[in-house]
């Protein structure tokens, strides 16, 4: 009886140290000491032996089944461990692996546009100023000198929200803010900025643009001020080689004003001209409006379209591509970071 329980114990112990998991080694530990197990087995055969012999046995089985105990806990833990080193090992994190790579948006060209111009402005020391885009009708006309009843509101068709509020139709109202803010002090600023007119959109027109405007109010001032910034603005936007045209016309804001002409070459070889802004000498009726005193100061003004300047420089087709968010056009402005 003896031999066949070593044997026996001896085979369940190699089966032990052959586990290769935590399941198989489960499995074999119900197999073995579990209720209808090999030893409960073994266990039972203990009535057919004689008095004599049955405590020797029962302590030879008891001794058995303590060896199988002790040798699955030291197998579990083995295996327990090696678990846990594989775990370990399988999550890992490798350094040296390449990382996720994110796509990079890039600076819209209206943006890129005005983030030139004033970088170009602030090295000639204007000041950038900001306004809102719901204007009060006092800041949108009546502070650039275009009464209630002005025939030339006509030339600004507007989105009115009430009576006295609408969303500005250039960002000259501005000028009219810095120069109260200033309180009679000398200025120079410009406002990028976001304007609307009632408008069918189409290649050429939209009901929402974009303008930079420029005030310059000191002593001294003159035309021929006006004519070197703009010039100099010209050079900086579209080459050394450009020239500028100023051209009579009419803004109820500046007297005289002016509507301003870059030069190109055409195809055949001539020059020839195209419109980029507006501008004037500030109208003495608006400095005084702001706190000026006209006999001594005198400004000039210019309302600059950043689409325009834009299509120009990028040869735009269509003003419509800047506000549509289409990534196969904003892609081919990667030039700014
Ligand atoms: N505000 C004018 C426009 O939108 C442009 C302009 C600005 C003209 C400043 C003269 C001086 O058409």
């Amino acid at each position: 009886m003896t031999d066949t329980l070593q044997a026996l114990t001896s085979s369940i112990l190699g089966e032990i140290n052959d586990a290769k998991t935590l399941d198989a080694l489960e499995q074999i530990r119900v197999r073995a000491l579990g209720k209808k197990g090999t030893l409960a087995g073994v266990m039972q055969t203990l009535r057919t032996l004689s008095p004599e012999e049955r405590p020797v046995f029962g302590q030879a089985v008891n001794n058995a089944k303590e060896d199988l105990e002790n040798a699955i806990r030291e197998k579990k833990d083995m295996l327990e461990k090696e678990k846990l080193m594989k775990n370990l090992e399988d999550g890992r994190i490798d350094v040296t692996l390449p990382g996720v790579r994110f796509p990079k948006g890039t600076v819209h060209p209206l943006t890129q546009v005005i983030e030139d111009l004033e970088d170009f402005f602030v090295g000639l020391g204007y000041e950038i100023e900001d306004g809102p885009e719901l204007e009060n009708d006092h800041y949108n006309f009546e502070m650039m000198n275009l009464s209630k009843d002005h025939p030339a509101r006509a030339m600004q068709d507007s989105f009115y929200t009430d009576e006295t509020m609408l969303l500005r139709t250039h960002t000259s109202p501005v000028q009219a803010r810095a120069m109260l803010k200033r309180k009679g002090q000398p200025l120079r600023i410009i406002c990028p900025g976001k304007v609307y007119r009632r408008d069918d959109d189409d290649p050429t027109h939209s009901h929402q643009f974009m303008q930079i405007e420029g005030l310059l109010i000191d002593q001294g001032v003159s035309m021929a001020s006006l004519r070197d910034v703009l010039k100099q603005m010209a050079r900086h936007l579209f080459g050394e080689d450009r020239d500028i045209r100023l051209r009579p016309s009419y803004f109820p804001f500046t007297e005289p004003s002016v509507e301003v002409d870059v030069s190109y070459v055409k195809k055949d070889g001539t020059t020839g001209y195209i419109e980029i802004l507006g501008a004037g000498m500030v109208h003495p009726n608006v400095l005084k409006m702001g706190g000026y005193d006209p006999d001594v100061y005198r400004g000039f003004a210019f309302g600059v379209g950043v689409e325009r300047i834009a299509i120009l420089k990028y040869g735009i087709d269509d003003i419509r591509h800047f506000y549509t968010n289409d990534l196969r056009f904003l892609n081919q402005f990667k030039g700014v970071e």
